[in-house]
C-alpha cells in the first residue's frame, strides 16, 4: 500500500475517545463517578452498572437461578463473548439460527428448540430490533434477555430496545455507541430480579484508582491509533498481527467487574445530545441505501415498526468469494471493512458444543461484510465508499 493510502485508510470502527473523553473520564476519578442520571432519564429506570456487556449478561444469568448446566438459547450469529458469559455462569449455549434478511434470531428456530431452553437471548444485531412480538409468542413463560450491546436508541413499535424483555443489557465499550472505554447498563423492570442482579454485581471486583487511570490512558492511546493518519500506518498493521495474540480489542476473556468511575463519568457526559450523533449515522445509512446498486449482494433494511440506530451497515453477498473480493477492492481504495463473525461456527464447534444446526447463521458468517458508516466519517467519505462499492460490484 502506498504511504498516501496508508495515511488515509478509513477505520472500520469508531473509537471515539479523544482528549475531551479522556478529560471527562479522569474527572470521574476525582468525583468517584456519578450515578449517570442521563441513562436513568432515558429509560425512566435506574440501571444496574457493570464494566461490560459480558459481565452484565453473567449477572443476569446468575440472578435467574436457572438449574446448573441449563440451556440458554443464543443466536450463533453473535459475538462469542456472549457464549463465554453463558459458560462462566455454569450454563450451556444452545445455538439458534437467524433470519437471513435481518440477521436476527429466528422465532421459528426458537419454537423448534423451545423444549430444550431455560431462557433466550434476543440480540438486536447491528442495531436492528428483533421481532419481539414473534419471540414473545414462542417463548411464553421463558425469561427473555435482550442483548442491546449494539442497539442504544433503536426502537421497536415506538418503545426503546432494553424495555422489551425480562432483563436487558447495553455495552458502551469503544467501538459501540458512547465509546466510553468500557461500561454496561442492565435494565430490569421486575423488582425481585433487579434486586438479585444488583446483589450479584455487588460481589464483583471494583476497579482500583491506578487501574482506572491506566485503562483510560491505554484506551486513549488505542483510540489515537484507530484514527487517521495513524490507523493505516500503525493501528491496522499492528492490530491485524497482534489483536488475537494480545486481545487488544477485548474479543475474548471475561472479568466480572463493577463499572469504573471513569467509564460512568464519560457515559454521563456523553449521553445528553448523543442521539444527534446517531442521526448522523442514520443519515449515512440512508445515503448508502440511496446510492448503492446491489449487484451480487443484498442491502440491509429496517423491519416494519422498527427504527434502527444503524450501529453497523451490513452487506450480504451471494457468496464468500464475492464478499472477499469486495473487501479487497475496498481496502485498495482506502476503506477498511470487517468480516465480522467469519469464524463463529468453527469457534462455537471447537469451544462451546455447537452441533451444526444453524445453516442460515453459518451462511451469514461467511457472506456478511460490514462497511464503515460511523458518525465520525464525513459525507465525502460515504460518497467515496458508495462509488467504490458500485464500481467493484459491477466488475466482480
Ligand atoms: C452483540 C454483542 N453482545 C455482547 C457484547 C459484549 O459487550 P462487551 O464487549 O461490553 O462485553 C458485544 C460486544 O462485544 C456484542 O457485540
Amino acid at each position: 500500500m502506498r504511504l498516501r493510502d496508508q495515511v488515509m485508510l478509513m477505520p472500520r470502527n469508531n473509537w471515539d475517545y479523544g482528549f475531551g473523553a479522556l478529560y471527562a473520564a479522569l474527572a470521574g476519578l476525582r468525583t468517584g463517578g456519578t450515578q449517570a442520571a442521563g441513562i436513568e432519564r432515558l429509560f425512566d429506570q435506574r440501571p444496574v452498572w457493570t464494566t461490560s456487556g459480558r459481565a452484565s449478561l453473567y449477572a443476569i444469568l446468575k440472578s435467574l437461578h436457572l438449574p446448573a448446566g441449563a440451556n440458554v438459547g443464543v443466536p450463533l450469529f453473535c459475538c462469542s463473548v456472549v457464549s463465554d458469559a453463558i459458560c462462566q455462569a455454569g450454563l450451556t449455549p444452545r445455538y439458534l439460527d437467524s433470519g437471513v434478511e435481518d440477521y436476527n434470531v429466528s422465532a421459528e428456530d426458537i419454537d423448534r428448540k423451545r423444549a430444550d431452553l431455560a431462557t433466550v437471548i434476543a440480540v438486536h444485531m447491528f442495531g436492528h430490533p428483533c421481532d419481539m412480538d414473534a419471540i414473545a409468542a414462542v417463548t411464553d413463560s421463558l425469561p427473555v434477555i435482550e442483548d442491546c450491546a449494539q442497539s442504544l436508541f433503536s426502537t421497536y413499535k415506538d418503545k426503546p430496545t432494553g424495555l422489551l424483555s425480562t432483563a436487558a443489557f447495553f455495552s458502551f465499550r469503544c467501538g459501540k455507541y458512547l465509546s466510553a472505554g468500557e461500561g454496561s447498563a442492565i435494565l430490569c423492570a421486575d423488582p425481585g430480579l433487579r434486586r438479585r442482579i444488583a446483589e450479584t454485581v455487588e460481589t464483583f471486583e471494583p476497579w482500583s484508582g491506578p487501574s482506572m487511570l491506566a485503562h483510560a490512558l491505554s484506551t486513549f492511546a488505542k483510540a489515537t491509533l484507530y484514527h487517521r493518519p495513524w490507523y493505516g500506518l500503525v493501528g491496522y498493521p499492528v492490530g491485524t498481527r497482534l489483536d488475537q495474540k494480545l486481545n487488544l480489542t477485548a474479543k475474548s476473556g471475561f472479568d466480572a467487574k463493577q463499572i469504573a468511575a471513569t467509564h460512568l463519568a464519560l457515559i454521563e457526559t456523553r449521553i445528553a445530545g448523543f442521539e444527534e450523533k446517531i442521526e448522523i449515522q442514520r443519515e449515512h445509512a440512508r445515503m448508502l441505501l440511496g446510492e448503492l446498486a446491489p449487484h451480487g449482494f443484498s442491502l440491509p433494511a429496517e423491519n416494519d415498526g422498527c427504527h434502527a440506530n444503524w450501529q453497523q451497515f451490513a452487506l450480504r453477498f451471494h457468496d464468500t468469494a464475492r464478499r472477499d473480493q469486495m473487501a479487497q477492492h475496498l481496502f485498495s481504495k482506502g476503506i477498511d471493512t470487517s468480516k465480522y463473525l467469519d469464524n463463529i461456527a468453527e469457534e462455537a464447534r471447537a469451544h462451546y458444543g455447537y452441533t451444526g444446526d444453524c445453516p442460515n447463521a453459518e451462511a451469514l458468517a461467511k457472506t456478511v461484510l460490514l462497511v464503515p458508516i460511523h458518525y465520525s466519517l464525513r459525507t465525502r467519505d460515504i460518497e467515496t465508499m458508495a462509488r467504490a462499492i458500485n464500481e467493484a460490484a459491477a466488475n466482480i
